[in-house]
């Protein structure tokens, strides 16, 4: 793996910004599994001006929600598909058709699992994967204990995800499940960015790069992927 720190966050954003401009240049045709989450705020934020300054589209490239809560109203803003939105897809020229994410209102959740995989397969996968880390080391919804093949699938949450959910809703009634796209494919991804910024990541962190390789901290298991980069600030990097 990669390991990219920066003296500071505007740094981290910056370059992240520019690496995945870079990536559209080469591939306007770009399959982009994107995370929600405080993590990739202000590099959303970074790829929207970029748009709106002329310098990258997104007409043909394809935005992939990572995961959603369920049991919240569909537009309640910390879904991860209202976040997307709000920071990123509704601020450039992607085409609607083109941002897929998960409808975890929908009556059969089996099948809403099922055609998301085919729709990732169909592709032939993700280009592009960027994941926030869980204070737990989960990615996206893959729990520590997940398994290495894991599909899209409905997952309970544990203790620590959801009390971290209230961080992006207004409200207390914290979701306890949701759906999220499983390790197969973002092992399978030929390009993973994990992103970490700001103190409370620094010792997740540092089990992800220095402790075992174990579906126990599942972002080490990036550590095996032949092109994953890990990009932390400062903080996050700090006992490294
Ligand atoms: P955060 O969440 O980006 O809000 O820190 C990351 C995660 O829990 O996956």
């Amino acid at each position: 793996m990669n390991i990219l720190k920066f003296d500071s966050e505007s740094a981290w954003v910056d370059c992240v910004a520019s690496l995945w401009r870079d990536r559209l240049r080469q591939n306007p045709r770009l399959r982009i599994c994107l995370p929600s989450g405080h993590t990739p705020i202000k590099i959303f934020e970074a790829m929207a001006r970029s748009v709106a300054n002329g310098w990258v589209s997104y007409r043909e490239a394809e935005i992939f929600a990572l995961d959603d809560y369920g049991g919240l109203v569909p537009d309640d803003l910390g879904r991860c598909r209202n976040m997307l939105r709000r920071y990123l897809i509704d601020q450039s020229d992607l085409p609607k058709e083109r941002f897929h994410w998960i409808d975890t209102a929908a009556p059969d959740l089996d099948r809403v699992c099922r055609e998301y995989d085919v729709l990732i397969e169909t592709g032939g996968g993700f280009d592009l994967t960027l994941l926030g880390i869980g204070l737990n080391g989960h990615l996206g919804l893959n729990e520590p204990g997940s398994v290495l093949d894991a599909p899209t699938r409905r997952v309970e949450m544990h203790e620590s995800t959801v009390k971290a959910s209230a961080g992006y809703l207004t409200h207390s009634n914290l979701p306890t499940w949701g759906i999220g796209v499983g390790l197969k494919h973002l092992l399978d991804s030929k390009e993973v960015w994990l992103l970490a910024n700001g103190a409370k990541k620094a010792e997740i962190i540092q089990r992800t790069l220095k402790g075992a390789i174990s579906n126990e901290v599942p972002a080490s298991l990036m550590r095996r992927h032949s092109n994953a980069s890990l990009f932390v600030d400062q903080d996050a990097g700090a006992l490294l």
